[in-house]
């Protein structure tokens, strides 16, 4: 009997000092599993004097109730501290404030051309399309670059193998509108074309708006007048303009216009390069073998026709010096533009 209470005191201590259920678990086998201590004890009363036997399987029963239920007491202790523990960590504080949702944006060189779409066609010009793979007749012959003209060089182009081409700009939209529509036309189309061409400003994908326009009185002065209204309204104050001769296949007179540096005002700029100006497209008068390779009479019809970088004007307008991060997609640059 003195052995069974201090085995008693033992496991009691024992339970206390468990630090875990698992601690716990491995006292209650020991003690009351199936080759437990206690266990043990009670299979050995058999062996016992018929006259001890009685008290002493009371004794041990009593023992065996005590110390299940002090286990028992434990595990409970046990069980509702983990699920304080859980409560405590799952807490949610609802004076937090919300993490919002965030919203995406258009792409810079998307609301370029959104917004040189919307100056053009308040100016009475409506949208034309051409597919950005081409064939060598729309890209170049009926621009008047025949196959050995040394302005396809000018044009350093993806081949796709079976005659056809990506697109090198988008004059031969020109053609398409001209043969769809007919004359008089006055149309811009704006859309991706393709070079082999690498650097901080010229990259192998990029944007270009042609512009169309064909009627029977319409000169060099309607052009400019026109890509000055077009320069006051997207830059939103009134730029000076310069006409650079220059050469077009499929113009003539052809010309390159820059603008007065948006960013030092003519004053000379990195920007500018020191110069004071900007080029932003070429442009010129339709060259009567373009108008005929359309079936239009070039002795009754004439007109202009010019054609952007539209990431030439996004970088000035956001004055963003390398073209390349129009291309790259890192949303902390993209981030900067969606509010406009
Ligand atoms: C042309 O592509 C002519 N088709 C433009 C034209 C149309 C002239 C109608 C006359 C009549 P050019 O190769 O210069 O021309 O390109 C026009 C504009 O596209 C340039 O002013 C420049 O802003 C932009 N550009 C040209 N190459 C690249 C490039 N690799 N990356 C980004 N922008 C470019
Ligand atoms: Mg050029």
């Amino acid at each position: 009997m003195k052995d069974l209470e201090s085995l008693v005191a033992r496991t009691l201590a024992e339970v206390a000092a468990s630090a875990d259920l698992a601690a716990l678990d491995a006292v209650r086998v020991a003690v009351l599993g199936k080759k437990g201590t206690v266990t043990e004890l009670l299979k050995g009363l058999g062996k016992l004097p018929t006259a001890e036997r009685r008290s002493a399987g009371a004794d041990i029963n009593r023992a065996k109730e005590k110390l299940g239920a002090a286990i028992e007491a434990r595990r409970a202790q046990f069980e509702s501290a983990a699920l304080e523990r859980e409560l405590a960590s799952a807490a949610i504080d609802v004076t937090l404030p919300g993490r919002g949702q965030s919203v995406g944006g258009l792409h810079p060189v998307t609301r370029t051309r959104l917004r040189i779409e919307a100056i053009f066609r308040r100016a009475g010009f409506s949208i034309a399309e051409g597919p950005e793979v081409e064939d060598d007749f729309h890209n170049f012959e009926a621009l008047n670059i025949p196959a050995n003209h040394p302005a396809r060089a000018m044009h350093d182009t993806f081949y796709l193998g079976d005659g056809r081409l990506l697109r090198t700009h988008t004059s031969p939209v020109q053609i398409r509108a001209m043969k769809l529509q007919g004359v008089p036309i006055r149309v811009i189309a704006p859309g991706p074309v393709y070079r082999r061409d690498s650097d901080v400003t010229h990259s192998p994908m990029f944007h270009q708006v042609e512009g169309l326009v064909l009627d029977e009185h319409v000169s060099l002065a309607n052009l400019k007048a026109v890509l000055a209204g077009f320069a006051e309204q997207f830059f939103e104050k009134p730029r000076g303009l310069r006409f650079r001769a220059s050469y077009f296949p499929f113009t003539e007179p052809s010309a390159e216009v820059d603008i007065q540096c948006v960013l030092c005002d003519g004053a000379g700029c990195r920007v500018c390069k020191q110069t004071g100006w900007l080029e932003i497209c070429g442009c010129g008068m339709v060259h009567p073998n373009v108008l005929t390779a359309c079936g239009v009479d070039a002795s009754r019809w004439q007109g202009y026709a010019f054609g952007m970088g539209i990431e030439r004007l996004a970088m000035l307008r956001y004055a963003v010096t390398d073209l390349r991060l129009f291309f790259e997609n890192d949303l902390r640059f993209l981030a900067q533009f969606s509010r406009g």
